[in-house]
C-alpha cells in the first residue's frame, strides 16, 4: 500500500451482463452468447481500481437486504476493502445494472437502478466524517443520491480535501457545488450535457474544458473512449490516444479504471499530466478483459506497460 488515503464515496451495484454479436433495438429480441453476474457499480469499480493500484482505500456505500446484500459484503471484503462504511438498507434492494455488451466491438449499454445506494443518509455520512476530512483525495460519482453527494462535497471541501468528481451517469449539478470540485472527469457525452458544448473533436473538447475552468474547477479530464483522453489545466493541455495493448473485449468499467488509478497516482504525488498518462494505461488494460470491477489491472501490470 502506498501512502495517501483515498476515500471513494459511491455505488456498489450487482452487474448482470449479457453478451452477444448484436444488441437489440427497441422492441427487438436478439439471442446472446454469454451471461455473467459480477460485482460492479462505478463507486466499487473505482475503489477496486485504486486498491489494486496499491492505494489505501476507504469505501463508503450502501447495499440492500438478503442474498444480494450479503454477496456485496463478501465481494467488497474479497478485494481487501473494509466494510466499516458499507451501510445497509433493510428494505431497498442492492443496486442492479442490466448490461449488454456487443462482442464485436466491446461497447456496452447499461441500465442502472441504484437501489440502496440512492438512500445514503446524513447520519451515515457523519459516521464517515473522520475519514472524509483526513483523506488525501476523495473520489465521487453520480450513482448515489444527490443530497448525499452535495453533503459530502461540502464536507470534503471545508476540510480542503481535493475532490475528483466523475459525473456519471450524467446528471445536472448545481452551480454552487461545481466550483467546490477540484478535478472533473466526464466522458464525451457527460461533458456535452454539462457544458452545453457538443464534444466531437479536439477543438470542441478544448471549449468544453474551458466551460469547467470558467466555473472555478482547477483541472479537467475528458475521457474519449477508443480515441483516448484529453486533460486540461489553466495553463496547459494534453491529448493522449488510447493505448492498444490487446484486443478490446469489454469497455465496461474503463472509465472507472481511469478514475480509481488517477486518484492513486495523485495521492502518490505524481504530476497531474503524468497521473493522467498512468491512468490511461490502466483504462486501456481494463478493456482487454471481461467484467467491470473484475477487469481492473494490478499496479505491477500498469507500471510494466507505463514504462514501455
Ligand atoms: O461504469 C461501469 C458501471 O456502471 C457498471 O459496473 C455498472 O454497475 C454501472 O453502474
Amino acid at each position: 500500500v502506498i501512502s495517501g488515503k483515498i476515500v471513494v464515496f459511491g455505488s456498489y451495484i450487482n452487474d448482470l451482463v449479457g453478451r452477444g454479436p448484436d444488441l437489440p433495438r427497441p422492441g427487438e429480441t436478439v439471442k446472446g452468447t454469454l451471461f455473467q453476474m459480477g460485482p460492479g457499480g462505478k463507486g466499487f469499480n473505482q475503489a477496486v481500481a485504486a486498491r489494486r493500484a496499491a492505494g489505501d482505500v476507504v469505501f463508503i456505500t450502501k447495499v440492500g437486504p438478503g442474498l444480494f446484500g450479503d454477496l456485496a459484503l463478501t465481494n467488497i471484503k474479497t478485494e481487501g476493502i473494509s466494510l466499516t462504511y458499507v451501510f445497509r438498507n433493510p428494505e431497498i434492494e442492492t443496486g442492479t445494472a442490466l448490461i449488454t455488451v456487443n462482442e464485436k466491438t466491446g461497447q456496452n449499454q447499461i441500465l442502472v437502478t441504484i437501489g440502496a445506494c440512492g438512500t445514503i443518509t446524513e447520519k451515515e455520512i457523519a459516521k464517515a466524517r473522520t475519514d472524509i476530512v483526513s483523506a488525501d483525495i476523495i473520489l465521487m460519482q453520480f450513482e448515489t443520491n444527490m443530497d448525499a453527494i452535495a453533503k459530502t462535497i461540502k464536507m470534503a471541501n471545508r476540510a480542503k480535501v481535493p475532490i475528483i468528481l466523475n459525473p456519471a451517469p450524467v446528471q445536472e449539478i448545481s452551480d454552487d457545488l461545481l466550483p467546490l470540485v477540484d478535478i472533473i472527469t466526464p466522458n464525451e457525452t457527460e461533458a456535452s450535457v454539462l457544458s452545453g458544448v457538443k464534444v466531437d473533436g479536439l477543438s470542441s473538447v478544448h471549449e468544453a474544458a474551458q466551460f469547467f475552468l470558467d466555473k472555478g474547477l482547477k483541472k479537467v479530464v475528458i475521457t474519449l473512449g477508443e480515441k483516448g483522453v484529453y486533460a486540461r489545466t489553466e495553463d496547459d493541455e494534453i491529448f493522449l490516444p488510447a493505448v492498444d495493448y490487446a484486443p478490446v473485449v469489454d469497455t465496461t468499467g474503463a472509465g472507472d479504471a481511469f478514475n480509481g488509478v488517477l486518484a492513486v497516482a495523485l495521492a502518490q504525488g505524481r504530476d497531474f499530466f503524468e497521473a493522467v498518462r498512468f491512468s490511461n494505461v490502466a483504462a486501456s488494460l481494463s478493456t482487454s478483459r471481461y467484467g467491470s470491477s473484475k477487469s481492473m489491472p494490478c499496479r505491477d501490470e500498469i507500471e510494466r506497460y507505463y514504462n514501455l
